[in-house]
């Protein structure tokens, strides 16, 4: 693979590129030291400027597992985005001394700003409100892993649609799958941004909106929950009388198929109460780890290692 390639969006991976990227991941899981010296004397430069835990942290294990080494940091505060500088100058500097560039940017579009700027490929760790696509990826490898196929599912999304960029970009990888269909499960508020209803429509997938847990559980395959995003709202007041409308408690779940599985990109909050981590039918942790490995195999797609 020759031509610079960046993932800006969730659609910047083909779906035969993305079932690759899942096979590659599950030969990490496999054999492990195959992979580990294989990003030797390859950096990978993580720019944060937006908290972060499992995303960052997934890349850097991530770079390490595959004997590569990471720079980088993790709040705009600590770069020299707190004197002024722009994210293309940031992004033509970071580009000088490091082969890969992950970046996480409060404004939507930032990463495809820096893509532009960019001689090394850019990877969007979450852009504002907008879109997620690596996430995408841990979710993607968490069903198929889980559920042994990415079609045939009914997916309830539920929590903050509005804001949630982790919802808009598995939105748009999931509908390039045959059979799936979806539940909204929000306050009028926090809906789904007419953008993506826009998008659903004109590909003829079934969705419908409820605004209750209960009505949706029974035919759900994925419920997928999602914080309410505190940093997107105006003001605070709003935040508080939406923060706790969807919580998800153990007992919710009698009415569950059995083999349905509770996702969450995390941080959590309120919304899925600590007695649903003992339910077989969790599997948020286990995302979190597939995390890992898909980014691993994402590194060496976007180096040309193979
Ligand atoms: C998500 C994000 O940052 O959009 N977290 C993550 O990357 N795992 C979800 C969230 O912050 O609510």
């Amino acid at each position: 693979m020759s031509e610079l390639r960046h993932l800006i969006n969730i659609t910047d991976l083909s779906v035969e590129e993305i079932a690759h990227l899942i096979d590659v991941a599950d030969d990490i899981i496999e054999h492990p030291e195959a992979y580990q010296d294989i990003c030797a004397h390859k950096k990978l430069a993580t720019l944060f400027f937006e908290p972060s835990t499992r995303t960052r942290l997934s890349f850097t294990a991530a770079m390490m597992e595959l004997g590569g080494n990471v720079l980088g940091f993790d709040q705009a505060a600590s770069s020299s985005t707190a004197k002024g500088e722009s994210v293309s100058d940031t992004i033509i500097m970071a580009s000088c001394y490091a082969d890969i560039i992950a970046m996480r940017h409060p404004k939507e579009g930032a990463p495809f700003v820096a893509a532009k700027h960019s001689s090394v490929p850019v990877i969007n760790a979450g852009d504002g409100g907008h879109f997620h696509p690596t996430q995408t990826l841990t979710d993607l490898m968490t069903i198929h892993r889980k559920r042994g196929e990415l079609g045939n599912l009914t997916i309830g999304l539920c929590g903050d649609l509005k804001f949630g960029r982790t919802v808009h970009s598995l939105i748009e990888a999931m509908i390039r799958y045959d059979n799936v269909r979806f539940i909204m499960i929000s306050p009028e508020e926090l809906d789904l941004p007419s953008y993506n209803k826009e998008t659903l429509d004109a590909k003829g997938i079934e969705w419908k909106e409820v605004r209750s847990l209960e009505e949706a559980m029974p035919e759900l395959d994925v419920l997928y929950m999602t914080r309410v995003q505190k940093e997107r709202f105006f003001n605070e007041e709003d935040y508080i009388r939406l923060k706790d409308s969807f919580i998800l408690r153990r007992n919710m779940l009698e009415t569950a198929k059995e083999d349905m599985i509770v996702m969450h990109p995390l941080p959590r909050v309120n919304e899925i109460s600590l007695d649903v981590d003992e339910d077989p039918r969790a599997a948020y942790f286990f995302q979190a780890l597939m995390g890992k490995y898909i980014r691993m195999a994402l590194i060496l797609f976007m180096l040309g290692i193979r």
